[in-house]
């Protein structure tokens, strides 16, 4: 039995695979409709969602499966002090496989270790957020190509944007890869990470300035400012907007330029680039329920 907590649990061959049963399903999607049925999927949402939470039920309703969970924690057991370990027993006698969400790092792995089914990290905090990559990965994939070769900007809260954190994870596996870091000081990308890109010598920019650094980028990876994870209302206020991607910002950006964000939106993309040929961020919305139907043929065993 496997579950999948860090997106480096997956080896290249099994992230190409994954994308290639994706890629299977948007073109024969009546080929999987019933591969999952009698399998039921447990979504556990103890943090707000809109995307991962409904893309994965979506993902076992087009399965075939069937879907049972909560969206917040105060509408379960946590709410009387239930254990995450205990919570994640229980929940093993219902259901073939748990997606969780939670506030605290590391608490889908505390799950896995005392499920007795596969568990999927659905985002633990401020760490990682495996899933989201898959979606980033196979948008990058059938915008590219090729993940070799890549220079990728990162733009807003680099220290706390699980999502950030994932995909630099996946994509430093893949040749000649180049990161631009574009955060305010206050942001940027944690410590434990930089030192990582450079022992294993990555070319690594960080810079607080985003239109300097657009001409290079191939991908532009744009993040929120994330309210629920500032300590300082304050501090918050006066971060949000330090990033905005208008058109004219986009000025000396490449014609074949992708633009991701992993959603929500606040206001750190104008919603005038959407109709720009460039603008990613829906197709990655649908990638994302593809790629979580084939994590989960793939954690369920499903041929
Ligand atoms: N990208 C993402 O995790 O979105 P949600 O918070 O809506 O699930």
């Amino acid at each position: 039995m496997r579950s999948l907590i860090d997106i480096a649990e997956l080896s290249l061959q099994e992230i190409d695979s994954l994308i290639a049963t994706a890629n299977d399903i948007i073109d024969n999607p009546k080929k999987y409709a019933d591969k999952c049925r009698g399998k039921k999927l447990a979504t556990l949402f103890f943090e707000p969602s809109t995307r991962t939470r409904l893309s994965f039920e979506a993902a076992m309703y087009e399965l075939g499966g069937n879907v049972l969970g909560f969206s917040e924690a105060q509408s379960s057991s946590a709410a009387k002090g239930e254990s995450i370990a205990d919570t994640a027993k229980t929940v093993s006698c219902y259901a073939d496989i748990i997606a969780m969400r939670h506030p605290k790092e590391g608490a889908p792995l505390v799950a896995s270790m005392n499920a007795s089914i596969p568990v999927i990290n659905a985002g633990d905090g401020g760490h990682n957020h495996p899933t989201q990559t898959l979606a980033d990965l196979l948008t990058i994939k059938r915008e590219k190509g090729s993940f070799d070769n890549l220079t990728v900007g990162l733009c807003g809260d680099l220290k706390f944007g699980r999502t950030v954190h994932s995909l630099i994870n996946a994509l430093r596996r893949y040749k000649n890869v180049k990161f631009v870091l574009i955060s305010p000081t206050e942001l940027r990308i944690p410590e434990y990470i930089r030192e990582s890109l450079k022992k294993d010598n990555f070319e690594v920019v960080e810079t607080t300035d985003l239109e300097a650094a657009m001409s290079d980028l191939d991908i532009l990876y744009m993040t929120r400012v994330q309210r629920e994870r500032f300590f300082n209302e304050e501090e918050y206020l006066r971060l949000k907007d330090s990033y905005i991607l208008t058109t004219e910002k986009l000025a000396n950006a490449k014609q074949d330029l992708s633009i991701l964000h992993p959603l929500p939106r606040v206001n750190e993309i104008s919603v005038a680039i959407d109709n720009d040929p460039r603008a990613c961020y829906f197709k990655q919305v649908l990638n994302g329920k593809y790629m979580r139907m084939a994590l989960i043929l793939m954690l369920l065993g499903v041929e």
